[in-house]
């Protein structure tokens, strides 16, 4: 969609009385971004829908909030702000099969990126209430953007003729009882990626940590490897017991990710999360973190995408969840809707209620 200039022909002034411009029967066009006066549904000019009403209160914070993100990523010179589509797929040095996966992962209608991680055993074993990834993931598949595992459990537990993309995790080499978590390396080769058409790859880095040496070495590896097929890598900056969770260590580990030419970073949200989102060329996304009520799990994924990240990769949150679907259904209403926390609660009791009657 696009501005030909046809608007100017149904330009409104502002009314001169009390009223506003909505309340004189004007409308908005956000491609043309006038005010006109036209009665059908579209814009005249670039077809695109008419706004009728002006914007609640979280959906101006949140417009906002895109726009701030869109500058921060524009890099094509002429991208317009009013679309929220030039991430990181329009970028005019980006290779048609990069853009294509990142596209699968971060969806262009909205900038925004909903992925469900279920790669947890890769250290913790049988995590609780993953303990059968088929049964959790199968009800799930549908309402994710993609989907964050490790081969092993894509091969046995997902089923082929899904079309949701994979972000296959590729590190590992650790266990919770081992000597040392941080003690990783890349476990799959590229030719299985490949084979298993991981839309993106997944590797920790621990900075801070013993090893995280050999980790960013890792990823900068990795990234070198998977540009050459164009497949995207996704940093998952790993945080050790000992490291804190704020905004100064987690601004250093994303960009030290993004400086290795990670294409996502996964971190954690925190107290000043727009430093890190503001300090990392390339797009964010939160990870849940440990299991907490509903309401909490979705007013950290509110406040991470009014941060500046483009979405979240939730897992614990949502399968240790009594209500899986519903939850992820919720989580979904603030990342691809116009949610806020509490409107997402209400759709989760809402979505519970509903699953209950069913059964
Ligand atoms: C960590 O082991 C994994 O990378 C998880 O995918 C990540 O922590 C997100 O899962 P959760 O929301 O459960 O923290």
């Amino acid at each position: 969609m696009k501005c030909k200039g046809i608007c100017n022909d149904y330009k409104a002034t502002k009314p001169s009385g009390k009223k506003g411009r909505y309340e004189s029967g004007q409308r908005r066009c956000n491609i043309c971004e006038v005010f006109i006066m036209h009665d059908g549904p579209n814009c005249p000019c670039c077809k695109m829908k008419l706004r009728t009403k002006p914007r609640t209160r979280s959906g101006k914070e949140r417009l906002n909030n895109a726009v701030k993100i869109t500058e921060k990523m524009t890099i094509c010179a002429d991208a317009p702000l009013t679309t929220k589509t030039d991430v990181v797929y329009n970028r005019p040095t980006m290779d048609w099969g990069l853009a294509n996966r990142l596209a699968s992962i971060i969806k262009p209608e909205d900038n925004r990126a909903l992925m469900l991680a279920v790669d947890h055993g890769y250290f913790l074993g049988p995590t609780e209430r993953l303990e059968v990834p088929r049964d959790v993931i199968v009800p799930l598949l549908d309402y994710c953007d993609s989907l964050m595992l490790t081969r092993g459990v894509q091969r046995t537990s997902v089923p082929p003729t899904t079309q949701t993309p994979i972000v296959l995790r590729v590190s590992g080499g650790s266990s919770i009882i081992g000597e040392d978590l941080s003690k990783e390396d890349i476990t799959v080769s590229i030719q299985d990626a490949i084979r298993l058409n991981a839309s993106a790859l997944a590797i920790s880095i621990f900075v801070g940590s013993k090893y995280e040496y050999q980790t960013i070495v890792n990823l900068g590896k990795l990234v070198s490897q998977a540009q050459e097929y164009n497949i995207p890598v996704l940093a998952v900056t790993a945080v050790g017991k000992e490291l804190g969770k704020d905004a100064r260590y987690l601004s250093l580990a994303c960009r030290i990710a993004a400086e290795q030419g990670a294409h996502i970073v996964k971190t954690y949200y925190c107290e000043g999360f727009e430093k890190v989102t503001g300090s990392c060329p390339v797009p964010i996304i939160v990870a849940g973190g440990k299991k907490i009520p509903e309401i909490d799990a979705l007013d950290l994924t509110y406040k991470s995408i009014c941060g500046g990240a483009v979405g979240v990769d939730m897992g614990r949150n949502i399968w240790q969840s009594d209500h899986p679907v519903p939850m992820l259904r919720a989580v979904r209403s603030i990342v691809h809707g116009t949610n806020n926390t509490d409107q997402a609660h209400t759709l989760y009791q809402k979505l519970v209620k509903e699953e209950r009657n069913h059964t």
